[in-house]
């Protein structure tokens, strides 16, 4: 049974299938809606229903207070219609900012490359049946095969790329898809399938002010793809970007990235090491930053990565008196 979802001040509508969340119903129909996460953890998605029946589904107290059901709010990520829909977004969309946005779609591809790139980590690049566009800073769900369970990941790529798509992985132990897949089995010339592009993280119209990109671990992959999409089309003034890890053993890419600082005047790389002394910056990746930066004015920012290591990166920010407003986040939550 499908059912009629209008956003109201879009004047769009969307036939939702059963079974098919609010979002996704959307995003396939090319209607934009923020979002961040899609798995029921950031809170981005949440949408007001003026009139209708919904079903929360999975959607937990913590990202959806029992206040905020009772007065009509669901995460559109995880909410299936359960009658006609009228809604609007809590977050403002603005259909006129200038960003392109590009329908989700179900994607297939061969994995062409898959090799370990530094301890736990694997750059996994798929080639794809047909060609996908996305923004550089968005991201693709994967299919665990024989499962029910899927698992994001962040394209590295830049978007020009569309038909090549370059993942990095790190081992969850433990992890259904990581440990139990990509880490085990998983193999070249084996077939994938997910969907996508999803997430409203990264950069893809032009600013005026410098940016500091900061990344934690594979938190690395939607930053490498928006410094490529941003050196390539004059997007920043200036590109500082800091990689974080506890040793030599987590770095990688560190070539790719000195060699297009040597081309870049304007774009600067420090990887951070905070469990060994080398002659690199020693330190959390946070604290760098803090060394570098006296002040965060007027500048912009791009964090990904582990929770923890984005909170502590936006605290920082703030500190040097970062505007909330410039700082852009993606946190690399998992499904516990
Ligand atoms: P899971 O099976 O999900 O396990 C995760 C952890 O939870 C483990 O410690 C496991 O032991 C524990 N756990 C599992 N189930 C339970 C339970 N029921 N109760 C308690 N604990 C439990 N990762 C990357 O490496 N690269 C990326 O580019 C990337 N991009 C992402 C983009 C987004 C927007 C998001 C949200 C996440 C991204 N991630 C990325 C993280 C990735 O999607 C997975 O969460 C991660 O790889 C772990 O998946 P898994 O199936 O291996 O682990
Ligand atoms: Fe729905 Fe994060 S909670 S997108």
């Amino acid at each position: 049974m499908t059912h009629e979802v209008r956003i109201d001040p879009l004047d769009r509508s969307t036939t939702c299938p059963a079974g098919q969340s609010i979002l996704e119903s959307c995003l396939r129909d090319d209607i934009w809606l923020p979002h961040s996460c899609t798995q029921g953890t950031c809170g981005s998605c949440k949408v007001k229903v003026l009139s209708g029946e919904v079903d929360h589904r999975e959607s937990s107290e913590y990202t959806l207070t029992p206040e905020e059901r009772e007065s009509g709010i669901a995460l559109g990520c995880q909410a299936t219609p359960m009658s006609g829909l009228v809604l609007e977004p809590v977050e403002q969309v603005d259909p006129d900012d200038g960003v392109p946005r590009h329908p989700l779609r179900d994607h297939t591809g061969t994995v062409v490359v898959l090799d370990d790139i530094a301890r736990d980590v694997r750059r996994l690049v798929v080639e794809l049946d047909e060609p996908m566009a996305f923004n550089p800073g968005q991201y693709t769900e994967i299919r665990v095969p024989g499962t029910d369970v899927a698992r994001q990941y962040s394209m590295a790529n830049p978007p020009s790329e569309t038909s090549r798509l370059e993942f990095h992985v790190r081992r969850t132990p433990g992890g259904i898809a990581t440990d139990g897949w990509m880490f085990a089995s998983l193999a070249v010339g084996e077939r994938v399938e997910f969907k996508g592009p999803l997430g409203d993280f990264g950069m893809p119209v032009a600013q005026e002010e410098p940016a500091i990109l900061i990344a934690g671990g594979t938190g690395l992959a939607p930053l490498k793809s928006i410094v490529r999409h941003a050196l390539a089309h004059d997007l920043a003034p200036e590109l500082h970007l800091y990689h974080g890890g506890r040793s030599r053993q987590d770095l990688y890419d560190v070539e790719f990235f000195e060699d297009l600082a040597r081309e870049h005047p304007n774009f600067g790389y420090r990887p951070c090491l905070s469990e060994e002394d080398w002659e690199g910056a020693t330190g959390l990746v946070t604290d760098v930053v803090l060394a570098d930066f006296q002040s965060c004015r007027g500048l912009s920012a791009y964090l990904c990565g582990p929770p923890g290591m984005v909170e502590a990166g936006v605290k920082a920010l703030k500190r040097r008196r970062m505007a909330p407003r410039k700082i852009h986040r993606e946190e690399f939550l998992d499904a516990s």
